[in-house]
């Protein structure tokens, strides 16, 4: 057989000879590889490896690969599950081009799908003593190795993190492992003096969670015959277009609280409403209140961004603090000790695209150096 034919045939097995081949044994000793990538979570930086060893390890993922500092792992497709198609090979003299389109399902159950131009060199022996791989890095980065984020863009994230009610799936669970990889991420937000002084409680039990709505519903019922005031938040204009769609949005999210896969309750400890007992009662300053809320709310926050970057949704409310103390029966927390964020419910939503939340823009809130004159 020609040389050339030789060197077509290398490459033919090194995507698809079967799946025993070990295709270390195509390469020499001192065979190099770039690709440009720089993101292997065991190599930072680096873009070309180097000796059979080296490949094997790091390209190859023969040792399965380690956590990214974020904790998520590289999500590697399935190699039985692989597919190459329109397939284009050149060569001349030691060179071997072959441009393919592959496609896999990746070990978290995820299409993947990219384009790879690998330009192979050989030695006088006829194995690859270098490999150029051309690929489409962002489409890898994306999914591969940014594991399951449904949207990557931080900005994005930050502008559509809507309150989610209608779009929560209320068919599929949440594992449980999700909402831990999250809180990982959250108990970074700052806090005061480091104290993290919170607690998540978590309730996917259906006879609690059958409760906490109905405590819910409760207080919003509450909360409607209320004895209003002049104040603005008893005087908001319902009669918009907007207003009745978010007042539609909130009766379906009462209605179907206990049917979400989990709520969330956060606490923080030390109370400052001056039901605390003994000298903390006094702490009701507004120093007071900034740090305990302060030391919650960041943390909360970034546990729902980093929710909404793996496609999951959630809405803060706070009707069940009108009957705070229900709550606090129902799952066991010290009252006189712990005061409640609100509850959150969290599901995965229906769909990945939200419109960008109505806000109105930054300019009306900005002031510089001096606040006088305001009319508020
Ligand atoms: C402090 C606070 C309390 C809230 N309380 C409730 C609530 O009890 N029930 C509810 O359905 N939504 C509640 N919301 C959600 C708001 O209605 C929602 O953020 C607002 O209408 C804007 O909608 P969007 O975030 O989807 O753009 C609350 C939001 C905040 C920040």
């Amino acid at each position: 057989m020609d040389r050339q034919q030789q060197l077509r045939d290398a490459v033919g097995a090194f995507f698809e000879g079967p799946r025993d081949l070990d295709r270390l044994t195509l390469m020499s000793d001192d065979v190099e590889w770039w690709n440009g990538l720089g993101k292997f979570p065991a190599a930072p930086g680096k873009t070309v490896f180097v000796g059979k060893d080296e490949i094997g390890r790091l390209v190859l993922g023969r040792a399965p690969s380690p956590r990214q500092p974020n904790g998520r792992r590289v999500d590697r497709y399935d190699l039985a599950t692989m597919k190459c198609e329109d397939v284009r090979v050149i060569s001349e003299g030691d060179f071997v081009f072959r441009q393919h389109n592959y496609s896999a399902t990746t070990m978290g159950g995820r299409d993947y799908e990219n384009v790879y131009g690998f330009l192979f060199r050989f030695d006088a022996d006829g194995l690859i003593d270098r490999i150029w791989e051309h690929w489409g890095t962002l489409q890898a980065w994306e999914t591969l190795f940014q594991g399951p984020l449904a949207v990557t863009d931080f900005d994005l994230v930050l502008q559509t993190t809507p309150s989610v009610r209608k779009r929560l799936d209320l068919k599929r669970p949440v594992e449980r492992s999700v909402i831990e990889e999250c809180m990982n991420l959250a108990v970074h937000a700052p806090n005061g003096s480091n104290q993290q002084p919170y607690r998540f409680l978590f309730v996917d039990d259906h006879k609690r969670k059958q409760e906490l709505a109905d405590i819910y519903r409760g207080a919003m019922s509450d909360f409607i015959g209320r004895a209003r005031t002049e104040s603005p938040e008893d005087n908001i204009d319902r009669s918009g277009s907007q207003a009745q769609r978010i007042a539609e949005s909130v009766a379906y999210l009462a209605d179907h609280m206990q049917d979400v896969p989990v709520l969330c309750i956060p606490i923080v400890a030390g109370r400052t409403d001056g039901n605390a007992p003994g000298d903390q009662a006094e702490r009701t300053s507004v120093f007071w209140q900034a740090g305990r809320w302060g030391s919650v709310v960041p943390a909360l926050w970034s546990f729902m961004l980093a929710l909404r970057s793996r496609g999951l949704g959630t809405a803060w409310t706070t009707l069940t603090l009108i009957r705070e103390q229900e709550v606090a029966e129902v799952l066991g927390i010290p009252y006189e000790k712990f005061m409640q964020v609100g509850m959150f419910p969290i599901a995965h939503t229906i769909g990945l695209d939200f419109q960008i939340t109505p806000r109105r823009p930054a300019t009306e809130f900005i002031r510089w150096n001096d606040y006088r004159g305001e009319e508020i």
